[in-house]
């Protein structure tokens, strides 16, 4: 099974978006916590390949999308973008009197409404991402070279450094993040930040 990686385009937009949902419950499956299965995507994924394609990557299978690492080289231009265009059409489409599964969904609806506002603790690292990858694919490396594609992206555009934040109850990650380069920044109540310096 030979894993690629390429560039995102448009027609993996719903591939993204599904992977999203499969790995959202602290990296397993997150279908049964939602009404809206487009929910997650909306608030993790998708405005980051509306924003910025270039530096979104999907590693594939037969070309097709089984993991992807997107994000943003600058957090706070990112949040203004979003505030400014991406949160009003949602938070009309999701009230926040929206029905909702689980409390999980209602917390999604509340982030949208809430909005993203980067960390005053985390701003000395710009960049922020997201990676997924479907279990069919994890532990052969494939998230090793995701992060690799990313931080040479990163550096060609002169960023100085990333952040990422994943909750504590995701322990494969936590550990997946140490070991291919990323330090804590911050430790919160239920999630750790971490960050890694690119110059
Ligand atoms: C977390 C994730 C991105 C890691 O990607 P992956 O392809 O499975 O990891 P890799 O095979 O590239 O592993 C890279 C290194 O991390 C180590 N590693 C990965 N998972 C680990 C774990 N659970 N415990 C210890 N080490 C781990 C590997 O042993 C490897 O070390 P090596 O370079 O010395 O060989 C992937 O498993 C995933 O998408 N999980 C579900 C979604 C998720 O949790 N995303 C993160 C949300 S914040």
């Amino acid at each position: 099974m030979k894993v690629e990686i390429r560039n995102y385009k448009g027609k993996d937009k719903n591939k993204i978006a599904e992977i999203c949902l499969l790995t959202g419950y602290s990296g397993e499956d997150a279908s049964n916590f939602f009404k809206h299965k487009e929910l997650l995507a909306e608030f993790y994924a998708l405005p980051y390949l509306e924003h910025e394609p270039e530096i979104c990557f999907v590693a594939t299978i037969n070309n097709e999308a089984i993991g992807y690492i997107i994000g943003t080289k600058d957090s706070v231009a990112f949040g203004k973008w979003a505030e400014e265009n991406w949160f009003p059409p949602l938070r009309k489409k999701y009230p926040l009197n929206t029905d909702y599964a689980t409390d999980f969904e209602k917390r999604i609806i509340e982030l949208i409404h809430e909005g993203y506002k980067p960390k005053p603790e985390l701003l000395d690292y710009p960049a922020h991402l997201h990676i997924d990858i479907l279990p069919v694919a994890q532990g052969q490396g494939v998230g090793k070279r995701l992060i690799q594609t990313f931080t040479n992206k990163l550096r060609e555009l002169n960023v100085p450094a990333l952040h990422l934040e994943v909750g504590k109850r995701n322990t494969n990650a936590v550990s997946f993040y140490k070991k291919v380069g990323f330090h804590i920044i911050h430790e919160y109540e239920f999630s750790i930040a971490f960050g890694m310096k690119l110059v």
